[in-house]
């Protein structure tokens, strides 16, 4: 299927947070190939894609509400309108839970979650209706408990992210609006590059598929989850873990 067929976005706009990452960087290209004027917001200014007439790049913290309200401001004064959000925005942490700081589990719980929390409100009144879509990252670690690889921070913040797609998807769908979330298992990301080669040799061992996830299949289910294919899915978390996860 070519990216045409999957996502057709000409005249559509995606605002994406954490567009420098693996996962966003490749959810970034897919909708521009579909024609989609892109946002990015991310922390990191190095990873910000080049600007041009279709991809305005913003350097920012998406647990910073200000922040967050500017990105938003800066597409609907440049393109005019939102009709994708994406929130690719997040980290691991680690470790058991005794050994966990509370500044940890917050940081962790914030960039995962808060951030999706932030994103939807301060996109709300901007998404296209009917027809805007929203799309969060949960992970499998939300539905398999996680472990101390990436900590019980990162598992709950998981967790909270596919009940906050199912909230919102009920809250909003009066209104047209749409919201889903993917559940990637491990994905080939610089997420991953804190793992020794024994640790990442394990992780792939662990999926049924015996692969990583490459990012641009992520990519592929957010877009579709965006596209007119899916105008019958709110709510849904769809699962891109390569059989990891099996409900
Ligand atoms: N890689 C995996 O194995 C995997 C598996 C399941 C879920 N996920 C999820 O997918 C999403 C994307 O992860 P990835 O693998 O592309 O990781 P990544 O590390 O490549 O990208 C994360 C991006 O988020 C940005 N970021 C972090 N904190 C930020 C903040 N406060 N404000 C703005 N930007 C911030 C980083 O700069 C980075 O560009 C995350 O939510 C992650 O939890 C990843």
């Amino acid at each position: 299927m070519s990216r045409a067929a999957l996502l057709e976005a000409r005249g559509r706009v995606a605002l994406i947070a954490g567009a420098g990452g693996g996962i966003g960087r490749a959810t970034l290209e897919l909708f521009e190939a579909a024609g989609a004027r892109v946002v990015a917001l991310d922390l990191d200014s190095a990873k910000l894609p080049a600007q041009s007439d279709a991809v305005l790049g913003i350097a920012g913290d998406a647990i910073d509400e200000s922040a967050v309200r500017s990105a938003v401001e800066c597409a609907v004064s440049r393109f005019g309108r939102i009709d994708f959000a994406v929130n690719a925005v997040g980290v691991a942490g680690g470790g058991v839970l005794c050994s966990t700081s509370l500044a940890e589990w917050r940081r962790v719980i914030d960039i995962n979650l808060t951030s999706a929390f932030l994103l939807a409100r301060e996109c709300y009144r901007s998404l296209s209706r009917p027809g805007g879509s929203v799309v969060f990252i949960a992970s499998t670690n939300a539905r398999n408990g996680g472990s101390a690889l990436s900590g019980a921070a990162y598992a709950t913040a998981k967790a909270g992210i596919i009940n906050l797609t199912r909230y919102l998807a009920r809250e909003w769908a009066p209104e047209g609006l749409r919201v889903n979330s993917v559940m990637p298992g491990p994905v080939a990301t610089p997420m991953l590059a804190r793992f020794s080669l024994e640790q990442r040799a394990a992780l792939v061992d662990s999926v049924p598929l015996k692969r990583l996830a490459q990012p641009a299949e992520v990519a592929a289910a957010i877009a579709f989850l965006c596209s007119q294919h899916a105008q019958s899915m709110s709510g849904a978390c769809v699962n891109v873990s390569g059989g990891l996860v099996l409900d």
